[in-house]
């Protein structure tokens, strides 16, 4: 199997003589050592795995949230449950992280099938991964054939691009966003190279985007975050790709802690920097960046490496998980729908309701 294969998130249904149905997540805290998957049949179970980033990666969650719906429902029939018990557990879903709106638009898209029965829940949350698995595939083509046509080096060699966190096939519904371009530039034989951002504090590209690569054979470099500006300045990099978490109604784009450097490292250094997002990470209700929830994870994370307390005793720390590109350093936004440039005088998400 590659990691094209790979399905971060899976239905199981109710087997004969008493297994409950569950949702099956590929384990992403064990990655790159072991490739386990974890079985949650409750709503607390699915909510910690989310919080843990069991799984993560916008569409991913938007992905568990459309599932989750199913699981509380399953749930609550074992346990006796009313209408508003239910309705309570379905609303944790959905507030499990604040930042990607995919989680929302996700659980805002299945949860009124409820009064329709499990089978139309199982049947909408299908759609949600198969509808992203397709735009995932749109975008890729989308974004390669851009990249090759806006960056003057692509006539002469294949491109060296910049990614930031994880925006692969465990990300998402399978085969990713800003990860999926780059397969793309892969399969036709236009890439030379991917440095991809470490991404601190939990490592998301080392971990998880350098792992994907492997499967695939596709060269990379694993980088430090503090080295991206550097890399880029020093004209190592062609472009820069990234995912997104939630996009705002003026471009802002939330995505992985330390995105924002980039953007301002390819502006100084005049390449482009793309978001690739499908349209369920757009959101017009969101005027701009600052109304994005960055969500403020644990002190540990930062003061703490594998379980060991690296910082001193008396240092606090600060943990914002994302951070906010405004949309004017977003060169081009990249979705099922097409490509968006901000240089042809538009925002990015113009046009998109
Ligand atoms: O905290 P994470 O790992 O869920 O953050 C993920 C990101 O920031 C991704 O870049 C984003 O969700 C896009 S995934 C296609």
């Amino acid at each position: 199997m590659t990691s094209q294969d790979l399905r971060a998130v899976t239905w199981t249904a109710a087997a004969e003589g008493g297994a409950v149905p569950s949702l099956s997540l590929i384990d992403q805290t064990a990655l790159p050592h072991a490739l386990n998957r974890l079985d949650v049949t409750t709503v607390d179970e699915l909510i910690d795995a989310i919080v843990r980033l069991v799984v993560r990666g916008a569409p991913a969650i938007g992905a568990a949230g459309g599932y989750g719906v199913a699981l509380a429902m399953a749930q609550g029939e074992r346990e006796g449950w009313d209408r508003a018990r239910l309705d309570a557990e379905v609303a944790r879903v959905r507030a499990a992280r604040p930042t990607a709106v995919n989680l929302m638009v996700c659980v805002d898209r299945v949860a009124p099938l409820i009064d329709a029965g499990l089978p139309a829940v199982l049947a909408e949350a299908d759609a949600i991964v198969r509808e992203d698995l397709e735009a995932n595939h749109a975008m890729g083509a989308f974004g390669a054939d851009w990249l090759l046509k806006r960056v003057p080096a692509a006539a002469e060699r294949p491109l060296r691009i910049l990614t930031h966190c994880n925006t692969g096939a465990l990300a998402t519904a399978g085969w990713g966003t800003a990860l999926g371009v780059i397969r793309e530039l892969h399969g036709r034989a236009r890439l030379e190279t991917v440095y991809a951002d470490e991404t601190r504090p939990l490592l998301q590209g080392a971990r998880l985007t350098a792992w994907e690569l492997v499967q695939e054979g596709i060269p990379h470099f694993v980088q430090a975050d503090g080295a991206a500006a550097g890399t880029i300045l020093r004209g190592e990099v062609d472009a820069a790709i990234v995912g997104a978490d939630r996009i705002a109604a003026n471009g802002d784009t939330a995505n992985k802690v330390g995105t924002v450097g980039i953007a301002l490292a390819c502006a100084h250094a005049g390449i482009p920097f793309v978001v690739a997002a499908p349209t369920t990470t757009v959101d017009l209700a969101t005027a701009t960046g600052s109304d994005i929830h960055i969500e403020l994870r644990g002190e540990d994370e930062v003061l703490e490496w594998a379980g060991v307390r690296t910082a001193p005793a008396g240092s606090r720390g600060h943990n914002p998980a994302f951070d906010v590109t405004p949309g004017s350093l977003v060169t081009a936004l990249v979705t099922e729908r097409g490509v968006r440039e901000v240089s042809a005088g538009e925002l990015p998400v113009g046009g998109l309701s």
